[in-house]
């Protein structure tokens, strides 16, 4: 077993309250695509993240949106949470970890149980006309995804978007996100390659430890780092969960 699984265990053991920041990398072992590494959209070109989610780019054509959107509730049916999503959510029950800010919009933390998650790049599970602000459910939304290869639009004939966050967009819950990550003695920062701002600000509002858990090395403006893995989340986790149940035991 790794040092650095064992001294993250004991780091989880001291803290008084854990906060966490997670991106596309803790979602990979559930079969959704990254952007950044090496399967990602930005190298396998699946979709062109640059115009699939770009707000000017949806606005003259929402069609290639679409298309994602299409294989996205596809996906959504057959999606499991990952080993790290039920570890942070077992984590969150013991009333250790105070929150999950989480960039994607697979909903897969609250699917592991996960209560207090901010979705910073906001989710599917409502939707918006870009005209006249009427609101839509997800299944609302699935429904005409399933009955109509047409754009989803409004009874004002205005278009539907769901509301996730595109680049030009402001995200959510950046306040409360800030309060979180300032407030807890631990942050762990999982699966992202923090170059997206504002998200990847966020590491620099803790005061606490970081802990960095991510297969490529990841640049963080915050000199309070106090591990950085470059490991598989999962594997990673399997071993932190391992150590953590053998002081259980011992007790
Ligand atoms: P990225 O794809 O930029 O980064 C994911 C990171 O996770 C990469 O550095 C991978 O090496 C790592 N990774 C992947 N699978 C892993 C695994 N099993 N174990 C360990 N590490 C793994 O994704 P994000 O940082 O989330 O925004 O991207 C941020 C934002 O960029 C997204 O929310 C999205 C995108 O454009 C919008 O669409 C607005
Ligand atoms: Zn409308």
């Amino acid at each position: 077993m790794s040092h650095e699984a064992q001294t993250c265990a004991g780091l989880i053991r001291e803290a008084n309250a854990i906060a966490v920041l997670t991106g596309a990398g803790i979602s990979t072992n559930a079969g959704i695509p990254d952007f950044r590494g090496p399967k990602g959209l930005y190298i396998t070109k699946k979709y062109d993240p640059d115009t699939v989610f770009d707000i000017n780019a949806f606005y003259r054509d929402p069609e290639p949106f679409y298309a994602f959107a299409r294989d996205f509730i596809e996906l959504e049916k057959t999606i499991k949470p990952t080993f790290t999503h039920s570890f942070l959510s077992k984590l969150e029950e013991s009333g250790k970890l105070k929150g999950n800010i989480t960039q994607n919009i697979d909903a897969l933390h609250q699917k592991a149980g996960s209560k207090n998650v901010l979705e910073m790049h906001g989710s599917f599970w409502t939707s918006r006309c870009v005209d006249c602000g009427k609101m839509y459910t997800y299944e609302k939304l699935k429904d005409h995804l399933i009955t109509s290869p047409n754009v989803p639009c409004c009874d004002c004939q205005g278009t539907i978007k769901p509301d996730i966050v595109f680049f030009g967009e402001n995200v959510k819950y950046f306040e409360e996100s800030i309060q979180l990550a300032a407030s807890v003695d631990l942050f762990f920062v999982i699966g992202t390659s923090c170059v997206v701002f504002p998200a990847a600000m966020i590491p620099s509002y803790v005061t606490g430890k970081i802990v960095v858990v991510n297969l490529s090395e990841v640049r963080l403006n915050a000199s309070n780092v106090s591990l950085a893995v470059q490991d598989d989340i999962d594997r990673f986790f399997k071993e932190v969960a391992g150590y953590l149940e053998k002081e259980n035991n011992e007790k």
